[in-house]
C-alpha cells in the first residue's frame, strides 16, 4: 500500500483540471488512498470529472488499471492444463451471448473464467438470468473456480469482493456524479476487472446503437481501440469486436426468457444472429486461445512454448468448428455439466411470469427497424431488471420478440409479447414501447450484426 502522506489530492486534482500529465506515483496513490480512505469522495468525484474532461493519455491509462488491479487480488490460471480466454460485452438488450458462448469454446478444451455481474437499468446481468435456473450458485469461492475449470471448463460466476474494489467503490460514485460516460473511466473500470480475473487472452464485444453505452461507431471504436491497447500492455491478448445493437438480439429480453432462448442455440436451433454472434465470437476465442498456446505453451500441462505439442494444439484450436459442436451437442453437453457443477438443475422447467399482453401490428409492410432501448425499458419496467442494486428481479418478466427487423408483417399479427408477474407494470411497460418499431411498405438493406474488428496495431 503507497503511504497517504505520498502526494495532495487536491494537487492531483489541479494537475488533471488544467490538462497536465499525472505521473504513475501519483495515480497509484491517489487510487490507492482513495480505496482506503484517505482520499474524500469528493475529492475523487472532482478528480473523475477532472479525467471525464480531460482524459487520459495511453500511460496514464495504464498506470490508472494497473492501480485499479493492485487495489485487489489477481487471479492466475497458468497452472491449469488448458489455455484460458474469455469474452466481454459492454451489454446490450437481450444480449444472452455468455450462456451459449462459455460451454461451447470449453467443449474444445480452452477454459473459460466468466466472472459476470448482475444488470442494472435497461441492460440484463448474466447472473440474473442463470439464477433463474433452479439451484444455480453464483457464488463461488476462488478454489471452487478453479476446480470447475480443471473439470468442466467453463465457469459463470459472480465476481468476489475481493477483485478490483477500487472499482467497484469508484464506479458507485461515477454513477452519481454523471462521470460514467468517460472512455478511460469505462475502459480502466472494464479491464482492471477482466486482468485481475487471470484470463490469458480476452475477446471484447463492444456494442454500438441505441441499446449501448456506444451509440455511434466512432466512440464505439474509440472504447473498443482503448481496452485492446490496455489489454496488451497488460500482456493480456486481446481483441474486440463492434457489433451492432440497434435492435435487440435474438428474440427475447428478460430472465428465463433469455436462458431458455440459450438452450435452443446450444441445441442447435435459436435465432440467427444470436447463432451468428456465438459462433464469431467463440472463433475469435479460440483463435486467441490457440495464439497464447504458440506464445506461451500450457505450463499447467507441462507444454512449452515452441513444443511440438504447443503446435499440434494450436492446430486444433484452429481448427476447431463452433458451429457444428452447436449442432453435435457438443456444446450442450458442457453447458448441463456446467450447470450442475454450480448445483443448477440443466432439466428443471424455468417460470413463466403469471401475466402477459400480445402487442400486434396495425399496418402491413416490412419491420424496418425496432429500438433496443424502448425493449429493454419495457423489460425492466415489466420487472426483469432493477433501478437500485438491491432491488429482487423477476426471473420470467420480460418481452418476447415475434417479429425481427426485415420481416414482413401484416395488420393484426402479433409483434411482441409483454411478461411480469406485476400485471400493474404493463401500462408503463407499453408506454415504454411507443415509437420502438418501424413499419415501412419497403424493406430495408440488411446490415451486417459485426460491424468491425479491432486487433493490436
Ligand atoms: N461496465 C463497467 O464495468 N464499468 C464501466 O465503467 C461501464 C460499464
Amino acid at each position: 500500500m503507497t503511504s497517504p502522506e505520498l502526494f495532495d489530492a487536491v494537487d492531483v486534482i489541479m494537475t488533471k483540471r488544467d490538462g497536465r500529465t499525472l505521473d504513475s506515483a501519483q495515480i497509484a496513490w491517489v487510487i490507492d488512498a482513495y480505496t482506503h480512505g484517505a482520499v474524500a469522495e469528493e475529492q475523487m468525484s472532482a478528480l473523475a470529472m477532472a479525467v471525464f474532461l480531460q482524459g487520459l493519455d495511453r500511460e496514464e491509462l495504464n498506470a490508472w488499471t494497473a492501480a485499479m488491479i493492485n487495489s485487489g487480488e489477481r487471479l492466475c490460471f497458468t497452472d491449469l492444463d488448458r489455455p484460458t480466454s474469455d469474452k466481454h460485452s459492454t451489454g446490450g438488450v437481450g444480449d444472452k451471448i455468455t450462456l451459449p458462448l462459455t460451454p461451447l469454446v470449453a467443449s474444445f478444451g480452452v477454459g473459460v473464467p466468466q466472472l459476470s455481474g448482475r444488470g442494472l437499468g435497461h441492460t440484463g446481468g448474466t447472473l440474473d438470468k442463470l439464477e433463474s435456473i433452479p439451484g444455480w450458485r453464483a457464488a463461488l469461492s476462488t478454489d471452487e473456480m478453479r476446480a470447475q475449470l480443471s473439470s468442466v471448463g467453463a465457469v459463470i460466476c459472480q465476481a468476489g469482493a475481493g477483485l478490483a474494489p477500487a472499482d467497484r467503490k469508484l464506479y458507485s460514485l461515477r454513477d452519481v456524479t454523471g462521470t460514467v460516460a468517460s472512455i478511460p473511466l469505462i475502459a480502466s473500470s472494464i479491464m482492471s476487472k477482466k486482468i485481475a480475473e487471470g484470463t490469458s487472452s480476452l475477446v471484447l464485444d463492444v456494442k454500438c446503437g441505441s441499446g449501448a453505452f456506444m451509440t455511434d461507431l466512432e466512440s464505439a471504436r474509440d472504447l473498443a481501440r482503448t481496452m485492446v491497447d490496455i489489454g496488451e500492455d497488460h500482456g493480456v491478448h486481446t481483441k474486440a469486436l463492434i457489433t451492432d445493437m440497434s435492435a435487440p438480439l435474438g428474440c427475447s429480453v428478460g430472465n428465463a426468457l433469455e436462458v431458455r432462448e440459450a438452450v435452443e442455440v446450444l441445441a442447435g436451433g435459436g435465432s440467427s444472429d444470436v447463432v451468428e454472434l456465438t459462433i464469431a465470437l467463440a472463433r475469435e476465442m479460440l483463435d486467441a486461445a490457440a495464439q497464447v498456446v504458440t506464445s506461451f505453451g500450457v505450463r499447467g500441462a507441462g507444454i512449452a512454448a515452441g513444443s511440438f505439442q504447443a503446435e499440434q494444439l494450436a492446430d486444433t484450436l484452429l481448427q476447431a468448428d463452433p458451429s457444428q459442436a452447436l449442432r453435435s451437442g457438443q456444446a450442450m453437453d458442457t453447458w448441463r455439466e456446467m450447470i450442475r457443477a454450480q448445483g443448477g438443475d440443466p432439466d428443471a422447467d424455468l417460470v413463466w411470469a403469471h401475466h402477459s399482453e400480445d402487442v400486434v401490428s396495425t399496418r402491413d409492410g416490412y419491420l424496418t427497424s425496432l429500438d433496443a432501448l424502448k425493449v429493454g425499458m419495457a423489460a425492466w419496467r415489466l420487472g426483469a431488471g432493477r433501478a437500485r442494486k438491491e432491488d429482487p428481479v423477476q426471473a420470467g418478466a420480460g418481452v418476447v420478440l415475434f417479429a425481427k427487423p426485415g420481416d414482413r408483417i401484416k395488420v393484426g399479427q402479433k409483434l411482441m409479447t409483454v411478461h411480469t408477474d406485476t400485471p400493474g407494470h404493463i401500462a408503463r411497460a407499453l408506454q415504454a414501447l411507443e415509437g420502438a418499431w418501424v413499419i415501412e411498405t419497403e424493406p430495408k438493406k440488411e446490415t451486417s450484426l459485426v460491424l468491425e474488428r479491432i486487433a493490436a496495431e
